[in-house]
């Protein structure tokens, strides 16, 4: 406790470029609601300077607790850091790490933000059994993983290049399986439930029409990407009829472990703080 205070524990996000990362934002929001000393700072650090970035966090003389990694750390750290944790391992990517009994650990938090935000705004959703992922990058792999631990039996992996689809249900295993663009439509009438992870709609191009209203009773579409908050494909599902969640909440859930790890104490994901960082947007939009 003593050493809390004289050294109030000091963490960060790394990422290059880090332009205008929201995770100062909800971890300042939090040590300032838990009343704790403490600091959580954007690092921008170039891809040949992470391996001196991860000796010093390990060997103590950067005084950092642990941290974020983002683009384009996440895949490469895993093979500076003393321990990789299954999740990690399985997604392939980690975005957490903290220092335990003298160790540099490795998480990716990603998986556990996405089931934590339906928790919130869709409880209940796990229930489902058939999942249609559209897209195959690095982000799809944590909802992958996330489906598969929530216990569905099928989670259908769609994209544009069925060769990246193949790639990630070589690794998932049986109960994923690989589609192309033109098999979408055939497969929502099974499916409970419908995630976006691409950029579908945003850069330009028109939105394909996806016709959700056949997908089974109660089904739900959630895109996990944030920005803009109501994306193409979420205004297209909710025009229909279909209930939606927004990807905001898994970006708020995936820091709470974090801060958990180098604070001490779990925090909550509060309205207040979902306002705060729509505000951040809008402003920085
Ligand atoms: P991330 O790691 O954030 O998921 P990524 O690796 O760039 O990002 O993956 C982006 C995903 O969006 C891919 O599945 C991509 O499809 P391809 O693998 O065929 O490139 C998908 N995507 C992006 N723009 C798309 C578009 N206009 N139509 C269909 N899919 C698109």
């Amino acid at each position: 406790m003593a050493d809390m205070i004289d050294h109030p524990p000091r963490a960060f996000v790394i990422g290059y470029p880090i332009r205008h990362s929201r995770s100062p934002l909800i971890h300042g929001y939090w040590l300032q609601q838990a009343g704790l000393q403490g600091s959580y700072d954007a690092i921008q650090v170039a891809p040949d300077d992470l391996p001196s970035f991860v000796a010093a966090l390990k060997d103590g003389s950067s005084g950092l607790v642990g941290g974020n990694v983002t683009i384009p750390h996440k895949e490469t750290v895993l093979a500076l850091v003393d321990d990789v944790d299954d999740i990690a391992r399985q997604i392939g990517a980690a975005n957490t790490l903290w220092i335990e009994d003298g160790r540099l650990m490795a998480t990716n938090t990603d998986s556990h933000g996405f089931a934590a935000n339906l928790d919130e705004h869709a409880p209940g959703w796990d229930a489902g059994r058939t999942a249609v992922i559209l897209g195959a990058g690095g982000a799809s792999r944590a909802v992958i993983h996330a489906l598969l631990s929530r216990g569905f039996e099928k989670v259908h992996v769609v994209n544009r290049t069925v060769e990246r689809a193949k790639a990630l249900v070589d690794s998932f295993g049986p109960r994923t399986a690989a589609s192309g663009m033109a098999e979408l439509s055939g497969l929502l009438p099974a499916a409970d439930l419908f995630v976006n992870t691409t950029s579908l709609g945003m850069d330009g191009d028109d939105v394909p029409d996806i016709d959700f209203t056949v997908m089974a009773d109660g089904a739900l579409v959630t895109d996990i990407v944030y920005i803009p908050l109501e994306t193409p494909i979420l205004a297209m599902a909710r025009r229909q009829g279909l209930k939606t969640v927004d990807g905001l909440g898994m970006l708020l859930h995936q820091a709470a472990p974090g801060f958990a790890k180098w604070f001490g104490l779990t925090p909550e994901v509060t309205p207040e703080l979902r306002q705060l960082i729509i505000q951040d947007m809008e402003t920085h939009s």
